[in-house]
């Protein structure tokens, strides 16, 4: 078996699983459709396309012989990317369209989780000011609102204080700051705790985990600043015994795609839950229906298995074998442009690193070339990733890196990993 693939998507995240595709022996080629100039360092073949052209995709596929398609952003498993390639007669790897809503929409989940008692934080859903404001003030701050459907993950507003909350419904459905996604708001008890995201590959109830990784979302040192896409992550998580992932799995993950089999949206792709590690146990925060990003950039470079042979061996109803470094941490840090995430600035010189083992940057937001430079184009421009024996090690090994580096027009966050260190 030599697999070409054709991987949809843009960002560090989809340079992480391209490289490591390419990694493993059952793999000859990989395109990505747009991909970025970035990915070439690690031997990707840069598809000029537009996914969100289904009929641009399939024509690609036939053109250049691929065997499959791994989708990885949501945006096109919510529009049914996956639907349109099987119906054309490609395997393609991700959820149906149908599927995809556990991402796409708030309140599906939410109420997949109600209808199947799945641990996750009480809410009630509103199409109007008036009566989410009412649920407000009876339930008293701090409370979670949530604009409904997808909103580049700043839909969300954790309220300390019930003026905040008023004004956070006020944003919704009065100034429409999320346009149509905020035709419905969610609201939600708040949760206190510490987050981490358990991804699973999934083929209908089978599960097959990976490890423990840690996102962290505000800009800025010590969660400080506004929320984006994701600053820098790392894995495994050292402050959490095993006992949390089985938990999770047996609590969460296994009733949740048994459900969704139960409900006649069976989800085959990678089922990212975010969760709060409470005092009751693992809480759902969101479920995603894709790889997390930047989770991607230090779960990926665990495992030691052909990723390709597994997906290719799960999508034909095998058994597949994913295995993981035990004796390794990753870690990686988002290189962001500067403005990130309100008004990003264009054309800071972004570094070139890598491809190596213990240190590498996956790119996002860039435009240019490696051979004439690589400058930024969007608030993410690299995620940088190191691994070592230990979380600390990795940690040394990546500050050395990129303090040493002229960033000029591009920030990083300093502590990244700093929750495990504190509780460990
Ligand atoms: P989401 O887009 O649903 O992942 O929410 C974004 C962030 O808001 C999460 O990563 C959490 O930090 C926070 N958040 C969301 N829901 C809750 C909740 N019910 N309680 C506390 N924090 C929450
Ligand atoms: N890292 C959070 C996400 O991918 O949604």
């Amino acid at each position: 078996m030599s697999d070409r693939i054709l991987v949809i998507g843009s960002g560090a995240r989809e340079h992480t699983i391209g490289a490591t595709l390419l990694a493993g022996r059952s793999v000859d080629e990989v395109f990505c459709a747009p991909g970025n100039p970035g990915m070439v360092l690690d031997g990707i073949r840069l598809a000029d396309l537009n996914p969100a052209d289904p009929a641009a995709v399939v024509d690609f596929v036939h053109r250049n012989t691929i065997d499959w398609v791994f989708v990885g952003p949501e945006q096109p498993l919510i529009d049914g990317l996956v639907d349109q390639l099987t119906a054309a007669g490609i395997p393609a790897f991700g959820p149906t369209k149908a599927a995809a809503r556990i991402e796409g929409s708030k309140d599906f989940a939410k109420a997949l989780m109600r209808r199947h008692g799945i641990p996750t934080a009480a809410y009630a859903t509103f199409d109007n000011l008036e009566s989410a404001r009412q649920h407000v003030r009876a339930h008293g701050a701090p409370i979670v609102i949530k604009a409904d459907g997808l909103a580049a993950g700043k839909g969300v507003t954790v309220a300390l204080s019930l003026d905040q909350a008023l004004e956070a419904l006020e944003q919704i459905f009065v100034d429409r700051r999320f346009g149509q996604a905020g035709a419905r708001v969610v609201i939600e008890e708040y949760m206190s705790g510490q987050e981490c995201s358990l991804m699973c590959f999934v083929s209908g109830d089978r599960v097959w985990p990976m490890p423990l990784a840690q996102d962290h979302k505000p800009a800025h040192d010590g969660d400080k600043g506004p929320n984006t896409g994701g600053m820098g992550a790392y894995s495994p998580l050292p402050q959490f015994g095993p006992d949390l992932a089985a938990t999770a799995l047996e609590t969460i993950v296994r009733p949740t795609v048994r459900a969704m089999v139960e409900e006649g949206t069976p989800f085959t792709g990678i089922l990212y839950a975010g969760l709060m590690v409470t005092d009751q146990g693992p809480k759902v925060v969101e479920f995603n229906a894709r790889m997390g990003d930047p989770e991607t950039e230090v779960v990926l470079p665990l495992l030691t298995s052909d990723l390709a042979a597994g997906i290719r061996t799960l999508m034909d109803g095998g058994e597949p074998n994913f295995t993981w470094c035990q004796d390794r941490s990753e870690i990686c840090v988002v290189l962001a442009a500067d403005g990130y995430p309100g008004y990003p600035e264009k054309g800071a010189r972004v570094p070139l690193i890598g491809p190596g083992k213990d240190l590498q940057a996956y790119y996002a937001g860039v435009a240019g070339s490696v051979q004439d430079g690589l400058t930024a184009s969007s608030g993410r421009t690299a995620v940088v990733r190191a691994g070592a024996p230990d979380l600390r090690m990795a940690q040394e090994r990546i500050y050395t890196l990129l303090d040493g580096l002229d960033t000029t027009g591009l920030f990083y966050r300093h502590d990244i990993g700093h929750k495990a260190l504190e509780t460990t």
